[in-house]
């Protein structure tokens, strides 16, 4: 009787291995894509330095050079955009590092890096904003406010436009905001934006937010093993001939509309130019690994061709999504 009580045991330790250890390595469009991977700025130099005041901070993330930049556990509080240069990491230490005041620029720049910062309460623009800018992943970061003064309060936590490409946001914990995430700043950025905005959304935590989770134009989003709480309003919204694959999401609490491909803009979603909402072209949707929608709707009004995501990942079971996203996400565990 001995040999099969150990070897459960070595199966029960195994598979709790499992649970707790999740891989946290980068996954998705910022790994896998035409132009290569992303390295922030750990290649090749590997060199870094350790910031603890506004002032070095907006140094370090200056010009192209190559550089490791871990941010003290304490509270950045900005009175400008931070404008983040090429080839950078910012990677903040422990569980207490804040940036308020103003958010991050990575505008018309490349191989960025951005974890375990926590980015709050972030006034007149978005927490961060990705613009004409190329391999980014944006991992492990907790991004508040406070949802109470409705849509216009506040702008995107993580909004990703003009032609910006080859980005992975994973492990975020987004709660008590508004508009969380968009990709496409406009519908009339066709020219600009077509063929881009190829972004992967993997193990983030969205809790107590609106819209936007992420709603996209014109792109490809690959939005896999998030956790939805309380996404009061529209969480997954493709539109303007935007594609989305989503596979594997869970979605707990009070959420109207889990997954829309329906033009409209509803006005929660602001700003609109009609009190019904303003309308544009649909949008695409796939369906790849079961998700559980719990309460929510789904409105998928055309399917597209992006049934299938060019590189590998795994994906958690759907029964483990919540244990495995609540406690991987935000600060403080990598
Ligand atoms: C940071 O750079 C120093 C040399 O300046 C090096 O000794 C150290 O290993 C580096 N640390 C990390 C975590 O890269
Ligand atoms: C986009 O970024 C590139 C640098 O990567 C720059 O040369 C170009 O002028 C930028 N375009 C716009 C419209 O800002
Ligand atoms: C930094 O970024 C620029 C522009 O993206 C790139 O051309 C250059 O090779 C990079 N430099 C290093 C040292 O990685
Ligand atoms: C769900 O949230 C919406 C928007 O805040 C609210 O109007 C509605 O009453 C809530 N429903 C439940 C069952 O809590
Ligand atoms: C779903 O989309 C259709 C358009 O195909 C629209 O007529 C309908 O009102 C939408 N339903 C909801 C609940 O938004
Ligand atoms: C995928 O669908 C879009 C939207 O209908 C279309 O523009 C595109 O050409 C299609 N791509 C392929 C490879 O069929």
């Amino acid at each position: 009787m001995k040999f099969p009580t150990a070897l459960l045991a070595l199966a029960t330790s195994l598979l709790a291995s499992s649970i707790s250890a999740s891989d946290f390595s980068l996954v998705g469009f910022a790994k896998e894509n035409p132009i290569g991977a992303t390295t922030g700025g750990s290649s090749p130099s590997n060199s870094n330095t350790t910031v603890s005041t506004p002032a070095q901070l907006i140094a370090a993330v200056e010009g192209d050079t190559s550089l490791i930049i871990y941010l003290a556990p304490v509270t950045f509080t900005l009175t400008a955009r931070l404008k983040v240069g090429s080839n950078k990491s910012l990677i903040g230490t422990g569980s207490k590092t804040t940036i308020t005041g103003a958010g991050i620029n990575i505008k018309s720049v490349s191989n960025v890096i951005v974890r375990n910062l926590g980015i709050r309460f972030i006034l007149g623009n978005d927490g961060i904003t990705i613009q004409n800018s190329t391999r980014v992943w944006i991992d492990h970061n907790e991004f508040e406010s406070d949802i109470t003064g409705g849509p216009d309060k506040y702008d995107g936590q993580c909004d990703i436009v003009r032609a910006s490409d080859w980005i992975t946001v994973s492990w975020n914990y987004f709660h008590d905001h508004w508009k969380s995430s968009l990709m496409g700043n406009s519908d009339s950025n066709r020219d600009e934006d077509q063929g881009h905005l190829h972004v992967t959304y993997h193990h983030n935590y969205w809790r107590n937010e609106g819209t936007r989770g992420p709603a996209g134009r014109f792109g490809h989003q690959h939005i896999f093993n998030n956790l939805y709480e309380d996404y009061l309003y529209q969480a997954i919204h493709s539109r303007s001939d935007n594609q989305v694959l989503v596979e594997g999401n869970v979605f707990l609490g009070n959420t109207s509309e889990a997954l829309s491909t329906y033009g409209l803009v509803i006005p929660m979603d602001s700003p609109n130019t009609s009190p019904d909402g303003d309308y544009e072209l649909d949008g695409f949707a796939n369906l790849g690994a079961k998700n559980d929608w719990g309460t929510a709707g789904i409105n998928i009004t055309q399917k597209g061709n992006f049934t299938e995501a060019p590189y590998a990942y795994s994906l958690t079971s759907l029964s483990q999504v919540q244990s495995v996203v609540k406690a991987g996400v935000g600060l403080g565990k990598i």
